[in-house]
């Protein structure tokens, strides 16, 4: 399903024990922070009916459906929304304090039947909850996906899963009224679980060991992970908030920089080929787009080439095709990678205590209301 080709990484994957920390990931009775690598059967089937039925229920009686969170929250759905040809519009609010996104979507909507999902596994989220308040006067139904604890959730975040790793807790419901085949997505994730489940041949793993050899033997400080769809730039901002949130502790970890090409060659390209090589490059390409373009085809061909001439490793990670399925098979497959990519840099790769930190203070800021 997914290759990774290190031919032009200058990096070997050999010589890394990876036993410890695939063990630490794949056996939930050692620790119970991984949960989450269970989660593509911790959700049951009848979950998913019930999301599918629930979905269907907003599409029959709403006009737009407002999602409300951020971080792995928003991300997760995002990616998905602009990927697929979504045909029911979905607005992205409480990603900030911006109020002028919040006006705008509801001077937008002014009169329309107007349905929100709240995401936040805390619950207590300042973003979230302040963005929620402000619209909820305008709004016909309020569907709470939450953290186990909370009693007034309609879906759930399991405890033990942080926002960016739960991608299936929180992507369902919004992305099956969005017209996506979550059935599918799921069945991708299951497939995924399975394949990645032996240390070895595993691509996922391939992948994490490779930057991790580039990053402590590199010695590049930086990762620049390029696709080549506009469809794809959701991605690069998940698949960023997954490996910076992931990695970025102890002074450690590679910052995360996700670029869509042809685009960003008219500016970052320049970078790229002349600037200060502390990166390396993580080209995504789709081999079987649901549109086929010999110029896209031609751009990925010309970057590697231009790129690797000009001596930056290159990973390149190709997928066949990225339908429903090979999306939900996609998202845990990178899952995977950053948490095996964390344990060996030997940070945990499932807390955000500097992301906490940064909750409190905003809690303390406003005296402690909110
Ligand atoms: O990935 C994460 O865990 C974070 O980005 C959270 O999703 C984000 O901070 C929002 O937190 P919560 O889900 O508690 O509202």
């Amino acid at each position: 399903m997914i290759k990774v080709d290190l031919t032009r990484a200058g990096v070997d994957v050999k010589g890394v024990d990876i036993s410890e920390a695939h063990k630490r990931l794949r056996d939930i009775s050692v620790e119970n922070w991984n949960v989450w690598i269970e989660t593509p059967h911790r959700i049951t089937d009848e979950e998913i009916e019930r999301t599918v039925k629930t979905a269907k229920e907003i599409r029959d009686n709403f006009d737009v459906l407002f999602v409300i969170g951020t971080g792995g929250n928003f991300a997760c759905v995002y990616t998905g929304y602009h990927w697929f040809d979504s045909d029911f519009p979905i607005e992205f609010l409480g990603t900030s304090f911006d109020p002028m996104v919040t006006d705008r979507a509801l001077r937008k909507w002014k009169g329309k039947r107007i349905c929100v999902n709240a995401i936040s596994k805390s619950g207590v989220t300042l973003e979230t909850y302040s963005a929620l308040d402000a619209v909820k006067p305008f709004v016909g139904r309020i569907i709470h996906t939450k953290g186990e604890k909370w009693k007034d959730r309609d879906f759930t975040i399991l405890e033990g899963v942080g926002g960016r790793f739960s991608a299936r807790d929180l992507m369902y419901l919004p992305l099956a009224v969005a017209g996506v085949d979550v059935r599918a997505m799921h069945e991708g994730a299951r497939t995924a679980y399975k394949v990645l489940a032996s240390p070895y041949d595993n691509e996922a793993y391939k992948y994490a060991v490779a930057r991790y050899k580039l990053h402590t033997k590199g010695k590049k400080t930086v990762e620049i992970f390029a696709s080549f769809f506009e469809g794809l730039e959701g991605f690069g901002w998940w698949w960023q908030q997954l490996f910076g949130e992931s990695e970025g502790k102890e002074g450690k970890g590679l910052m995360p920089v996700p670029l869509v090409y042809s685009r960003a060659l008219h500016s970052m390209g320049q970078y790229v080929q002349q600037g200060n090589q502390i990166f390396f490059e993580t080209l995504f390409n789709v081999a079987k787009p649901p549109i086929e373009s010999k110029l896209n085809a031609a751009v990925f061909e010309g970057t590697v080439k231009a790129h690797a001439g000009a001596g930056v490793p290159l990973i390149v990670i190709s997928v066949d095709r990225l339908d429903a399925y090979g999306f939900g098979y996609l998202l845990y497959f990178f899952e995977v990678a950053c948490a095996m990519s964390a344990l060996l840099l030997g940070v945990n790769p499932f807390n955000q205590p500097g992301v906490e930190f940064y909750k409190k203070e905003m809690h303390a800021a406003l005296g402690g209301k909110g």
